[in-house]
């Protein structure tokens, strides 16, 4: 048996979430129907698009339903999906569907493009008759406002946050509404290979939130927040802008294409993440063709769920 399957839920600290016993439930759920579907449907694209879909159904996670604001209080989704047998997908700044992950699939088995942004992805999905992304779920609200009273109190530890509100200070015009922000960064993902040795890895994001209107993170971009060969495939959470400097996904699959053992280059590709842009900063899921399963983070917690060799869910905040 080759199968294996891998989820994150997002890379961050968690404290502060309000949510984190049913974001627990969401990975234990998610991940054993994806499980199910991968020994059903006996096929990792399968098994990696419903994985990605369950969690943005949840409206526990910061992805579909439950995806996070930007500054002025919109939401905008990017989603990615690759496989190893030649699907590569994207979606970036959807603002009306529910399930970027379904729409970025239509991107890859239906349309010339690899990437497609903004109000024509909407449309799209609109002409796909795609669910419509419902209003925020009330903790999301919470999260925001709270976190806005802290931009205006200026309690910000975050140098990431720093830098939008030096950002907003600094262009009063721009943004005349606004005046601990959230340590969570919770994009979700899935990886998963298959009997027949196919890998695939699907990623979906509400991006960071308080993020400047029409910014565009790692996940839709291959090599950064998703990538799969006929070696690995990975998927990564954290800060979009550190995983584009570092593309670890890409990284992972070059060292093991040079031979590099699966877990010794995962170990590679954070270490050199810390090195480059610091910790604090990411995690990535990754599963390789012969059936390992493998993750790294240099963030307080990723949340996580997998299926054991003896077929157990394993769920974790800090595994
Ligand atoms: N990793 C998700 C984002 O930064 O948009």
């Amino acid at each position: 048996m080759v199968k294996a399957l891998i989820l994150h839920g997002g890379a961050g600290s968690w404290r502060a979430s309000k949510v984190k016993e049913k974001a627990l439930e969401t990975m234990k759920k998610c991940t054993a129907e994806a499980w199910t579907e991968l020994i059903k449907k006996g096929s990792a694209i399968e098994a990696v698009v419903y994985a990605v879909k369950c969690m943005e159904d949840s409206g526990y996670l910061n992805a579909g339903v439950g995806s996070v604001p930007d500054i002025l209080g919109n939401r905008t989704l990017d989603a990615g999906i690759m496989t190893s047998n030649g699907l590569l997908g994207a979606v970036a700044g959807v603002t009306r569907t529910k399930n970027p992950i379904i729409l970025a699939r239509i991107v890859a088995e239906e349309t010339p493009h690899i990437i497609i942004g903004g109000y024509g992805a909407d449309e799209l999905a609109v002409a796909k008759k795609l669910p419509l992304l419902p209003p925020p779920p009330k903790h999301v609200i919470e999260r925001y406002y709270e976190g806005l009273q802290k931009l205006f109190k200026g309690e910000i530890k975050s140098e990431f946050w720093k830098g939008i509100w030096r950002f907003i200070e600094n262009n009063k015009d721009y943004l005349e509404a606004v005046k601990e922000i959230m340590d969570v960064s919770d994009t979700v993902g899935a990886v998963a290979v298959d009997d027949n040795g196919v890998l695939a890895a699907a990623v979906s994001t509400g991006g960071v939130i308080f993020k400047l209107p029409g910014r565009i993170g790692d996940s839709p971009i291959p090599g950064a927040g998703f990538y799969a060969d006929e070696n690995v495939a990975c998927s990564a959470t954290g800060f979009g802008e550190r995983i584009i400097e570092t593309m670890p996904c890409r990284m992972l699959s070059e060292l093991v294409r040079q031979s590099m053992k699966f877990k010794d280059a995962i170990n590679e590709v954070i270490k050199h993440a810390n090195e480059l842009v610091g910790t604090n900063t990411m995690g990535f899921i990754a599963v390789s063709k012969d059936g390992e399963i493998g993750w790294a983070y240099n963030t307080e917690a990723m949340l996580i769920g997998y299926v054991s060799r003896e077929g157990e869910i394993v769920t974790d905040f800090k595994p």
